[in-house]
């Protein structure tokens, strides 16, 4: 089923922000119908299977919250480097996780731009140096476990979705770092390379964390 979702995060960003999600794995027959009226894009009719549902059920979460928020039905294309095109006026960011998928949308004039990640709990410290810079490591020494590293790879996913459509940049897990990861779920970030005049080195940006399942979900608010 696909359905509106409250998330646990801080502050007012449930009333700003309105998600949905969806379980590929629990999709009712009604929604396995409605994924077939979803047109895939080119890049993506050679996919596999698993990858095609996945896009299509993040495409009818994304018109349900579209839906939501401005009583049309709409679906967001895709632009060339595979962000997500919204409606004008209503910015959103798309994610997938295993089985779970998770979309929000808001309408611009609450929140300038928008970033989503849902990360399933990985347990990987061989990965720390890839996801942490030496100053984040230092920083966080004495906290460097599964949900610190997971919360802040998918914390820098949600900035790079949320800034990319504002300055067509790429970039990595060493360009930006978390200055404060709170446990009531209040992130900050600083950008370590200039993306562009707008967001120069040093641009901070807030995000919120929290715990949904197994699974951490960030949001990016620039
Ligand atoms: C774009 C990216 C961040 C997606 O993250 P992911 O964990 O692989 O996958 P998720 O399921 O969470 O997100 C996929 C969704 O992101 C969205 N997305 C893809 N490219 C995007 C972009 N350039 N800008 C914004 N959103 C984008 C899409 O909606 C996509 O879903 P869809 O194809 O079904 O519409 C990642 O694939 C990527 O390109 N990374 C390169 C840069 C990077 O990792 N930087 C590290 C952060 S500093």
């Amino acid at each position: 089923m696909i359905a509106e979702a409250h998330l646990p995060l801080p502050d007012t960003v449930n009333r700003r922000v309105r998600f949905a999600t969806a379980d590929t794995a629990r999709l009712t027959h009604q929604s396995i119908l409605r994924c077939a009226t979803v047109t895939l894009p080119q890049p993506l009719r050679r996919a596999i299977p698993a990858r095609q549902l996945e896009f299509r059920v993040g495409r009818l979460c994304a018109q349900k919250v579209i839906h939501s928020l401005t009583g049309e039905n709409l679906c967001p294309g895709r632009g060339a480097h595979g962000e997500p095109l919204w409606p004008s006026g209503v910015v959103g960011s798309i994610s997938h996780s295993g089985s779970r998928v998770l979309v929000a949308a808001a309408r611009e004039s609450d929140v300038p731009a928008l970033g989503l990640d849902i990360e399933a709990l990985f347990d990987a410290p061989e990965l720390a140096d890839h996801i942490l810079t030496p100053q984040e490591r230092v920083r966080f020494h004495h906290r460097i476990d599964s949900q610190l590293l997971t919360t802040v790879f998918s914390a820098k996913e949600s900035l790079y979705k949320a800034l990319f459509p504002l300055t067509s940049t790429a970039f990595y897990f060493h360009d930006a770092e978390v200055i404060d990861c709170t446990d009531n779920g209040r992130i900050r970030l600083r950008l370590l390379t200039s993306l562009s005049e707008h967001w120069p080195a040093g641009a901070l940006v807030q995000a919120r964390w929290c715990r949904l399942e197994n699974y951490i979900v960030t949001a990016a608010l620039p």
